[in-house]
């Protein structure tokens, strides 16, 4: 009944963020998109069970307070933090699809790769000698970006970095077919992938698989002088191992968004190690409008009992 009739079925969605203000702001996004019979709501702990929810971060006292569930919705492109979790059964798992977030993660990587390429690093430190002398422009040929994880947002800075002329391939999980981007897929290519990248990029999910990835013997595969930049998840870097990378001059830098335990603790030495830049996991954020389209679009199609794109799967995104 309820496929075939879905403007009159009453529905409830609940909002659970650690943040109240920005709970808020989704019920508001969600509600001014919503048919009437599908209220959007904030969580609270003695409320009847929604039928979907959106969420960043949920606990597990909210999902077992949540036993009709048909998907929740997580805010944003990973879902690390809840795969783990015990949710009620069928209840689809759903994360966001770009909205916004492609173009954002390309700025930031197209920044890190550019500023190893150009060497601006060492301008800046000759600035504050007021030291005027320039280098040799290196040929963005002899600096090859490897993208390990090409899906949605790993597609969009593959394609920003070839149009600022960087030469790119990508490393993946499922062999595909011709792309604009030449890919290589699967465990047994990971390290021909590492000895042809000397700026390596990391849009990976973090899933058991790809846990620690970054590790000494994968920095060690990478040609001597190579640049580190990850936009994906602290768990994927051995960090002990990128910083005695780092300090053997084997790594000649890295820009990193994100750490193992977040925020990084004043004393990380990620803060201050000369060759690191830390950014506070701001490479992409999700951004409501588009998100919040999404998040309705498939929430009106599973009430006409059609799939959804971006559901996760056992593989863990
Ligand atoms: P996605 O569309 O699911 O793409 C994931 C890519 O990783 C796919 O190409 C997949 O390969 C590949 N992959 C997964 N497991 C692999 C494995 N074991 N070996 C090789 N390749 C593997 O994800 P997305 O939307 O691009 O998001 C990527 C990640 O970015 C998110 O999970 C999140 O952690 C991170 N993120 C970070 C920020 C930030 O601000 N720092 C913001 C948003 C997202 P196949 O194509 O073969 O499936
Ligand atoms: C942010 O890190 C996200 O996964 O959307």
């Amino acid at each position: 009944m309820s496929a075939l009739n879905p403007g009159s079925v009453p529905r409830t969605i609940s909002c659970a963020f650690s943040d109240e203000a920005i709970a808020r702001q989704w019920v508001q996004a969600l509600q001014k998109r919503l048919p009437p019979n599908i209220e959007a709501k904030l969580w609270q702990p003695d409320a009847p069970p929604a039928d979907y929810a959106v969420a960043w971060h949920p606990s597990q006292g909210f999902l077992d307070s949540q036993p009709r569930l048909k998907a929740l919705f997580v805010a944003g492109a990973g879902v690390d933090a809840v795969t783990a979790l015990k949710r009620a059964p069928d209840c689809l798992l759903v994360r966001v699809e770009d909205a916004g977030m492609g173009l954002q993660m390309a700025q930031y990587v197209a920044y890190g790769a550019l500023r190893f390429a150009r060497g601006f690093d060492a301008y800046e430190a000759q600035a504050q000698r007021a030291q005027w002398r320039d280098h040799p422009r290196p040929d963005l040929a002899d600096l090859p970006v490897g993208i390990m994880g090409v899906g949605v947002l790993g597609l969009t800075i593959a394609h920003s970095l070839q149009a600022l002329g960087f030469q790119v391939h990508g490393w993946v999980r499922t062999p595909r077919g011709s792309q604009t981007v030449p890919i290589s897929a699967g465990h047994d290519s990971l390290e021909d992938f590492l000895r042809a990248t000397r700026i390596l990029v990391c849009a990976l999910p973090l899933t058991v698989e790809t846990q620690q990835i970054i590790n000494a013997r994968h920095l060690s595969v990478l040609p001597r002088g190579s640049f580190v930049i990850n936009v994906a998840r602290g768990g994927h870097v051995d960090e002990p191992a990128l910083i005695q990378a780092l300090d053997s001059g084997h790594i000649a830098g890295a820009l990193l968004d994100v750490c193992a335990i977040e925020p990084a603790p004043a004393d990380h030495p990620f803060w201050t190690h000369p060759k690191i830049r830390l950014t506070p996991h701001i490479a992409a954020s999700t951004l409501l409008d588009p998100s919040a389209d999404q998040v309705v679009e498939k929430i009106m199609r599973l009430e006409r009992g059609e799939t959804i794109s971006g559901v996760v799967q056992a593989r863990g995104y």
